[in-house]
């Protein structure tokens, strides 16, 4: 008998770039593949017996500072795989959802966006979180100042359990791939007892038989939450 169900996984999906540059190819041809994984890696978890939430780091609040065009690719490709996914989420009764500050997209991109999560809303599978333009302390604060417009004196954990922009607030596993072992601002609140589990596989190569492979090594963690 395996210990631990997986419910909430959230995946931090680095390595785009340095995959197409040991291809010689540009940082683009790599978040191009890297969006096909996506694909793939959604509808397993879609078809996962206990995974109910996936949470995927699309564009955090410091990639701004990437070159223009970079910015410029990313935007175009998550229009277009927004788009083209619609038809995958219905099939799949996937609920599209994202988290992180749109505002600051082109006006077609947020409505894109919001046009796709209407449209998928009463799906009741799978929920995929695309964190765009997210970062984590934003999250918090954000759920701050929503408990202070509450009429909220006093704080507490649930208050901003409550109040932050992701529909689950504990998470049972991160995986970050490229072999960098950092948070880079995802999450915080959300992950303070989940498991943790880094590979250096780069997103673009990265397959639904590693996952599994994953959610095993997962399944026989000793998970204590400060107990014995
Ligand atoms: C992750 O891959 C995708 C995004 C952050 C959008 P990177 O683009 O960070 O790839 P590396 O880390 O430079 O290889
Ligand atoms: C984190 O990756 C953000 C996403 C995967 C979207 P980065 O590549 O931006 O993170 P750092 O700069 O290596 O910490
Ligand atoms: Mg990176």
């Amino acid at each position: 008998m395996s210990k631990n169900s997986l419910e909430h996984l959230a995946i931090i999906m680095d390595g785009n770039g340095r995959w197409a540059k040991n291809r010689g190819k540009n940082r683009t041809a790599g978040h191009k593949k890297g969006a096909e994984v996506v694909r793939d890696i959604t509808t397993f978890c879609s078809n996962h017996s206990t995974i109910k939430t996936l949470t995927l780091y699309a564009f955090s609040t410091e990639n701004w500072k990437r070159p223009k065009l970079e910015v410029e690719f990313l935007m175009k490709l998550l229009d277009n795989w927004l788009k083209n996914e619609l038809d995958s989420y219905q099939k799949n009764n996937i609920k599209f959802q994202a988290i992180g500050d749109i505002t600051k997209f082109s006006a077609k991109l947020q409505e894109r966006i919001l046009e796709t999560q209407k449209k998928t809303k009463n799906n009741m599978g799978l929920t995929q979180v695309l964190a765009l333009n997210y970062g984590s302390r934003t999250e918090i604060v954000d759920a701050v100042n929503r408990s202070i417009n509450q009429g909220k004196t006093i704080i507490t954990e649930d208050d901003i359990s409550d109040n932050l922009d992701t529909p689950y607030s504990d998470l049972d596993l991160l995986i970050r791939t490229s072999g960098e072992k950092r948070v880079s601002n995802y999450l915080l609140w959300q992950l303070s007892y989940s498991e943790f589990y880094f590979t250096n596989t780069h997103w673009p190569d990265f397959t639904t038989k590693e996952l599994k492979i994953i959610i095993e090594d997962f399944k026989n963690r000793n998970r204590r939450f400060g107990g014995v």
